[in-house]
């Protein structure tokens, strides 16, 4: 079975509070990207042994750490399935804030919930995917969602922004998760970002924020002239996706949005 594992943008992100385990709570709006997505194929094997096999961007980790195989142990562990073997085409730029290695991880545990007709339901899959890591449960439902706790307590959101140029800059420079998290000042906003949020998308940028980016930026003074750009071309909302570092704008003009091609292949109308 083959899945096109899609990424993700954070339009806002606020970052609420530090846990006792360790943990941030948050409150931020996942949007799917689908027209960037890895090329995820999961297809069963005899034995117990899974296999993982990579084309694409080169992922800089043991094949035994990957997502994805953690993904299937899981499913082996805890269905008692077999074994499989995972192709990955990577296409989705990691250390990026896009999710693509959390993407993977849930088409994985889709693709086995199929192959093995186990007929999880939509929440059992949700409970699986919470265990694989924080961004990985947005995507077994990939709609708009408002994400809180850990990121895996979710209510759909509406958008509005079909027709919309969403102009994706993956910087050189990468942010781990880890070291986007050691610089965050936790803070508890006045207006929930689902207010903020409803408000329209041209007082967006004054008031939907990410919290990682002041010490993203500081650290990484490219990701913030990136945005600048976006911002200066006219984006409607120009914000840093996630722990970064990817930083997305929004343009009403093709146009306008299209000044990127030079810099960005990851154009797209939503
Ligand atoms: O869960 P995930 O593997 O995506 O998270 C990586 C790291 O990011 C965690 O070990 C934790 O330090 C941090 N994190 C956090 N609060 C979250 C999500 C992640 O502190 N809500």
């Amino acid at each position: 079975m083959r899945i096109n594992a899609n990424c993700k943008i954070n339009i806002g992100l606020d970052v609420l509070r530090r846990r006792a385990d360790g943990y941030h709570d948050l409150s931020t709006v996942m949007m799917p990207v689908v027209g960037l997505y890895d090329v995820v194929e999961v297809v069963p094997i005899e034995g117990e042994e899974n296999e993982f096999h990579s084309l694409g961007l080169v992922v800089d980790c043991p094949a035994d750490q990957n997502l994805c195989i953690k993904a299937a142990r899981l499913m082996q562990q805890r269905y008692g399935v077999g074994a499989v073997s995972i192709t990955l085409d990577k296409r989705v730029p990691f250390g990026a804030g896009l999710g693509g290695g959390s993407s993977d991880a849930t088409a994985v545990l889709v693709a086995m919930n199929d192959i093995f007709s186990l007929a999880l339901d939509e929440q059992t899959l949700i409970d699986l995917a919470s265990e694989l890591g924080s961004d990985t449960a947005f995507f077994v439902r990939n709609t708009p969602q408002l994400c809180e706790g850990r990121g895996e307590i979710m209510t759909p959101v509406e958008l509005n922004l079909g027709g919309k140029w969403l102009v994706l800059v993956k910087p050189d420079e990468g942010v781990s998760t880890r070291e986007a998290y050691a610089g965050v000042k936790p803070a508890e906003p006045a207006l929930s970002l689902t207010e903020r949020l409803a408000k329209p998308i041209e007082e967006w940028q004054n008031s939907v924020k990410n919290d990682f980016e002041p010490s993203v930026f500081a650290a990484h003074p490219v990701i913030a002239d990136v945005k600048q750009q976006l911002i200066d071309a006219g984006a409607l909302y120009a914000s840093m996706s996630g722990s970064g570092s990817t930083v997305f704008g929004l343009f009403a003009e093709k146009e306008k949005a299209q000044q990127f091609l030079s810099v960005t292949p990851f154009i797209y109308q939503l």
